[in-house]
């Protein structure tokens, strides 16, 4: 997308808005439809090709939906090193087939132990711009190295070292850069100049590198010859002391006790129904599980809608509603009560249905309490599916956060690391990188608020689709706060409007995260669209394309279908 536009034109994130629209507009095109891929034994999707690539071959080598995942999810952790890495966090769903049941393992990030509520806040209780976002004091303890060797542990055939082997090759011979890794290097140019490893390693000369040029990571190379050894050397071994002596000697907090005692947690899925589909996502600490089931359920209780107006205007009112909730009562749940049976419960939709009325935006303040704030936004994130010749599939979300998460690099080891802790409420109802609060009503705490071990609240929503207990659909996106609307749409442009595989991820976008109180859209809406909704009441702002989705379904006959998003540089492999 967007051949050679500079987000650096825009200078800091969202810092004009009016800008970023006009050149929004200008510069990007409609998203062209992928090409759409069919197969029969397997596919991958993932955001870079030569990510996708590795999982086919792992599939062809005898692995299964997970060795493939995770061989996939190390490769991007070297060739998209911007979006997602081992010094991240993630969160996968795994669907096996013998037992037609659906797992989901959480290894985001955990707040070090050291953490305190008030760690971005100056004497006088004011947010320290941008101290959540840039450099050691941002990251969280990663949780993807754990995660992945979870993953395999529990269900992988092949040996560990064969999975983790591509991706150490990778980061030996280099990738080359794209114009999405451009994009990424120019916005964050700034932050990672500051940082003498990550300025040699992602820069050239303090500058952004030229399109193809090879980016290689040695010292990548050999952490992860370490953890192909020995996954626990990233948490106990030399690799936990070389970040433990970083973050002493920089002032950031994370511990050796930190990375030894992080642990991933098998969760329960988070499932709805939507006519004769299971919809299974992300439970806490993500919302994506809650909001999208919250979502699918107001929505089936809406009019059958015969235009895109009055479709896009249910939409939006069904996501202000779930994104008012998310900012109240969303934290992780090991540590605030959630109550996620009342919000994706029938019952509560069909109260909350009553406040949608036909053609009428709600203003904010009528749907809960809430701040005026600014938005900013990043793509970041990366969403991975596979699907094996058994039926067993795999949806796997992971992040560092922002572009080039902290933009800090471990010396010795190659690892960029994550800016996590901004997706706590910092402060209430401060925004945080994509715009999205948490609110206190009647002093109680922030259900998002920061503890010392406590993992931020993420809108990653990998998904799995079940019809008959049969593996029917396997999806999910990066974008931040967008990502489970994103998921909802691709969802509803399949089962609603039929659309195939590459259609769906085209489709044009919209997005409403209740604050602020505006209803987003892509340049790609109509415009006859917008101004009928600005006719209904809502402020209508059209912004950049945003989102990296991908999905694979299994058509009637079992073959496989997928895409991934024109907005990215991904594909769909099949086998
Ligand atoms: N870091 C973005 C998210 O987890 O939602």
């Amino acid at each position: 997308m967007g051949q050679g536009f500079s987000l650096g034109k825009l200078g800091q994130w969202g810092r004009s808005p009016l800008l970023g629209i006009v050149l929004a507009v200008t510069f990007f095109p409609a998203p062209p439809t992928p090409a759409q891929t069919i197969s029969q034994r397997g596919m991958v999707t993932a955001a870079q090709p030569a990510a996708a690539r590795v999982g086919i071959e792992i599939l062809k080598k005898g692995g299964n939906a997970v060795d493939a995942a995770v061989a996939t999810a190390f490769m991007i952790s070297v060739v998209e090193p911007y979006a997602a890495g081992i010094g991240g966090g993630g969160f996968a769903l795994v669907y096996h087939a013998p037992s037609q049941t659906i797992h989901a393992l959480d290894f985001r990030e955990r707040a070090p132990l050291q953490a305190t509520p008030t760690m971005y806040l100056n004497e006088k209780g004011e947010v320290v711009p941008r101290a959540s976002l840039d450099g050691v004091l941002a990251a969280g303890t990663p949780g993807t190295v754990a995660g992945l060797a979870t993953l395999h542990q529990h269900y992988g055939q092949l040996p560990w070292s064969q999975v983790v082997a591509p991706a150490i090759q990778a980061a030996q011979q280099g990738f080359a850069v794209t114009s999405r890794y451009r994009q990424w290097a120019t916005m964050r140019q700034s932050v990672l100049q500051q940082d003498a490893t990550a300025a040699r390693i992602f820069l050239r000369y303090g500058q952004v590198p030229p399109l193809g040029t090879l980016i290689r990571q040695p010292e990548l190379a050999k952490t992860l010859g370490a953890i192909a050894r020995d996954p626990k050397s990233f948490y106990e071994g030399w690799i936990a002391g070389a970040i433990a002596d970083f973050m002493a000697k920089q002032g950031g907090k994370i511990r050796q006790e930190d990375l030894r005692t992080y642990t991933p947690l098998w969760r329960s899925p988070i499932c709805g129904t939507y006519r004769v589909f299971q919809v299974c996502s992300m439970p806490p600490p993500s919302s994506g599980g809650v909001a999208l089931v919250q979502m699918l359920n107001l929505w089936q209780l809406l009019p059958p809608t015969s235009t895109p107006y009055d479709r896009g205007h249910y939409l939006a009112a069904v996501m202000q509603i779930a994104y008012a909730d998310r900012a109240r009562y969303l934290g992780d749940s090991d540590f605030v009560p959630v109550p996620v049976t009342t919000l994706t419960s029938r019952r509560y939709a069909q109260q909350r249905v009553t406040e949608i009325l036909p053609r009428r935006a709600r203003a904010q303040e009528a749907v809960a309490p809430a701040t005026p704030i600014q938005l900013a936004e990043s793509d970041n994130t990366s969403h991975l599916n596979v699907v094996d010749a058994q039926g067993n599939a795999v949806s796997l979300t992971f992040t560092i956060n922002g572009p080039f998460g902290a933009g800090v690099v471990v010396p010795q080891t190659g690892i960029l690391l994550n800016n996590e802790m901004d997706d706590f409420a910092i402060a209430p109802n401060q925004p945080n990188l994509f715009g999205v609060v948490g609110i206190q009503a009647n002093n109680s705490s922030l259900a998002n608020g920061i503890a010392p071990g406590k993992r931020p609240l993420s809108s990653m929503s990998p998904t799995i689709v079940l019809r008959d207990n049969r593996l029917h659909m396997v999806l999910g996106s990066a974008g931040g706060s967008r990502i489970i609307t994103t998921v909802l749409q691709l969802f509803l442009n399949v089962v609603d409007l039929g659309q195939d595989a590459a259609t769906a991820v085209s489709h044009p976008r919209i997005h409403h995260q209740w604050a602020p109180d505006t209803l987003f859209v892509e340049p790609t809406i109509p415009r006859p669209w917008l101004k009928t909704w600005q006719q209904w009441g809502y402020r209508v702002e059209q912004t950049r394309p945003w989102g990296n989705a991908s999905l694979i379904r299994v058509l009637d006959q079992g073959q496989l279908e997928g895409a991934a998003d024109p907005r990215g540089e991904g594909v769909a492999v099949g086998w």
